[in-house]
């Protein structure tokens, strides 16, 4: 058993950190405060590689697999975790979909510009009443002649203000539930489909989150990704991976509030001293450090065993779910050792609190995890 990184895994982490503190993380609080988002930084992403990492060469990509990309979330969402969720989205859930279940008509077309970050994606699945019961939901397709006709809504759906291409759920055949839901790529600006209201959200506000509104919108049935009625598998296999990216996400949330924790309890002095050496202090950091440590280890193992081609099902949900968990105790705990000021905006410490928040939600709540992870133990694994 190897626990250290190789060379190319460390390169990878130094130059995603390198890029990260220098570019992003100067930004991290602009797009928080004035609720802007990153487009720029992401076209940088693009032309580095790191919006296409799990992309064979051949669609431009950089096939660097899923640990490499585990390491660059982290880094890039230690810088800020608005741009960590623009580059989960891309990598993980639209990417992948076209890696896994496209037609290579539609690799061409679709993702070699995704890979590269020409495009931006986004991933419509989650609907006003179908979030964790994904199968549930109301949106329908109907086949017309050569086209699908596509009615329905989607909510809270991650790059949707700026994306170019829509990997979008809707049910071709109500009556078989989830056995009866396709995937479709929808692509900005085809009539009949629109942007709903942009979210106002507690966290990650400089991420575009928005309704997305179909009425009677046609699109070729060339754009049916996969078989007709296999969109739930596609949309349950894109989220294990998709798991991966948000526990890495977790982690470098976790990390920055242990960094930001570390610098203050140094500086800040109290009863005489600085209020690192106080042993209550001390407690607090070690518990944090040891919680990083803990989620980082889960999440490179995920992203290594789906790296080795083997079932990583049950260990992306027990990443996510112990990272997302930590990430909101970490930054909690960030807080209360900054004192007042953790609880003011002057302090990046009270956005990274409610970055985190978002991270035991998306991608499947925490609740869903230990769904999954309960399953996975009870089928005998
Ligand atoms: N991976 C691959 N296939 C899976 C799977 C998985 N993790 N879980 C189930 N399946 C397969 C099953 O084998 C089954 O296949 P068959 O039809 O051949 O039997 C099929 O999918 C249906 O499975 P279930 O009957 O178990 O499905 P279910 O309706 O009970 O749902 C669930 C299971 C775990 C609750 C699932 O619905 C789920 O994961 N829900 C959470 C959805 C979610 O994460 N939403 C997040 C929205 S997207 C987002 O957040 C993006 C963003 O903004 C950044």
């Amino acid at each position: 058993m190897e626990f250290a990184l190789n060379e190319e895994q460390e390169l990878f982490r130094k130059s995603a950190r390198d890029f990260a503190q220098k570019e992003i993380e100067p930004l991290a609080d602009k797009l928080d405060k004035e609720h802007i988002f990153p487009i720029e930084n992401l076209k940088k992403l693009g032309e580095l590689g790191y919006l296409g990492m799990t992309v064979p060469e051949e669609y431009n990509g950089t096939g660097a697999g899923a640990l490499n990309y585990a390491i660059v979330m982290e880094e890039i969402s230690r810088a800020c975790a608005s741009t960590g969720t623009s580059v989960s989205v891309q990598n993980s859930l639209v990417n992948d979909i076209f890696v896994k279940s496209a037609s290579e008509l539609q690799k061409k077309k679709y993702l070699t510009k995704l890979a590269t970050g020409e495009w931006i994606g986004a991933f419509g699945l989650s609907e006003a009443e179908s979030g964790s019961d994904a199968g549930g939901m109301k949106t329908q397709a109907v086949k017309k002649g050569s086209d699908y006709v596509l009615n329905g809504s989607k909510m809270w759906i991650t790059n949707a203000g700026f994306a170019d291409i829509f990997m979008v759920f809707a049910s071709t055949d109500p009556a078989a539930g989830n056995r009866g839901v396709s995937c479709f790529i929808v692509e900005k600006g085809t009539p009949g489909f629109s942007l709903g209201k942009e979210e106002d959200k507690l966290g990650i506000r400089g991420t575009s989150t928005c309704e997305l509104h179909f009425s009677n919108c046609r699109i070729p049935a060339e754009n049916l990704v996969g078989a007709e009625s296999q969109g739930f598998k596609i949309a349950l296999a894109t989220l294990n991976g998709g798991r991966v990216g948000i526990a890495a996400q977790a982690l470098g949330i976790a990390q920055a509030g242990l960094d930001a924790a570390l610098a203050y309890a140094v500086e800040r002095k109290a009863f005489g001293k600085p209020i690192a050496e106080l042993q209550a202090i001390q407690f607090k950091l070690a518990d944090m450090k040891t919680k990083v440590d803990a989620a980082r280890l889960l999440t490179y193992r995920a992203g290594w065993m789906k790296d080795q081609g083997v079932d990583y099902v049950q260990e992306a949900s027990i990443a996510k779910l112990y990272a997302s968990e930590i990430a909101s105790e970490v930054t909690d705990e960030a807080i209360q050792i900054h004192g007042g000021y953790g609880y003011v905006r002057d302090y990046k410490v009270e956005r990274l609190y409610r970055d985190a928040r978002i991270t035991r939600i998306y991608e499947g709540t925490s609740e869903i995890q230990k769904l999954v992870i309960a399953r996975h133990l009870l089928s005998g694994r």
